[in-house]
């Protein structure tokens, strides 16, 4: 019988990764972080010097990397770059990487290969719509611009970055219009997810209601 799949999608900063892998340490799932793909993408990119606009050089490289996603740990052709696809460097780049089709499509074919037999967690932004629309489990994670902004400067400065809220904001919003406005798999609920506004409830409330999800859906629901 083919295992449980959940597709966990929402803009940045709504909570996706925690809850994600949170969700499928509890159920035995694997935990696959697409946004940590495209940051490898963009990481690999920005190392080898190319101009980053041309998209059939960028897409070569998604073609030719090999990205390892080993929970917490992401490697991209045995290298490890947990800790390096965070960078500022990298997040600004990363949404126009991940606007390039052909980069997507490399990407998300690997992204299916891995959820072919199910038992897979799969945060993103096109899960629910694209990659795995027969996802078991749909659910759209958001939460206010605030609340977003305030989790990723508490999570910048944890990482030993410099944050400034201000400029989080602007970038934070500059990535929601680039990620919904694209002309390839824009940022949106599918159809048939769970809407879910994390402002204001605890990451355990959030992973819990989850669960009883899958539970229903896994007892017939
Ligand atoms: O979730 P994140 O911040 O690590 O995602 C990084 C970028 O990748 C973000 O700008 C949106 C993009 N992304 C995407 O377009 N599709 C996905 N399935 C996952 C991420």
């Amino acid at each position: 019988m083919k295992r449980l799949t959940v597709a966990i999608d929402g803009p940045a900063g709504a909570g996706k990764s925690t809850v994600a892998r949170r969700v499928a340490e509890e159920l035995g799932l694997l935990y696959v972080d697409t946004g940590a793909m495209y940051r490898a993408i963009t990481w690999k990119a920005l190392q080898s010097e190319i101009d980053l606009s041309d998209e059939q050089v960028v897409a070569a490289i998604a073609r030719e990397a090999e990205i390892v996603l080993d929970p917490p740990e992401v490697l991209v052709d045995g290298v490890r770059v947990t800790e390096a696809i965070r960078s500022p460097e990298v997040t600004d780049h990363v949404s126009m990487v991940a606007g390039m089709a052909e980069v997507r499509r490399v990407l998300v074919e690997k992204q299916r290969q891995m959820a072919k037999d199910g038992g897979v967690v799969m945060d993103g932004r096109d899960i629910g719509t694209h990659v795995m629309p027969d996802a078991d489990v749909k659910v759209f994670l958001t939460a206010s611009i605030e609340e977003r902004v305030r989790r990723r400067h508490l999570e910048m400065i944890r990482r030993g970055y410099a944050s400034d809220p201000d400029r989080l904001y602007q970038e934070i919003k500059r990535r929601d219009e680039m990620d919904e406005n694209r002309s390839h798999s824009p940022l949106k609920p599918a159809a048939d997810a769970v809407m879910l506004d994390t402002t204001g409830r605890s990451i355990d409330e959030v992973v819990s209601m989850i669960l009883d999800l899958c539970r229903t859906k896994v007892s017939g629901g």
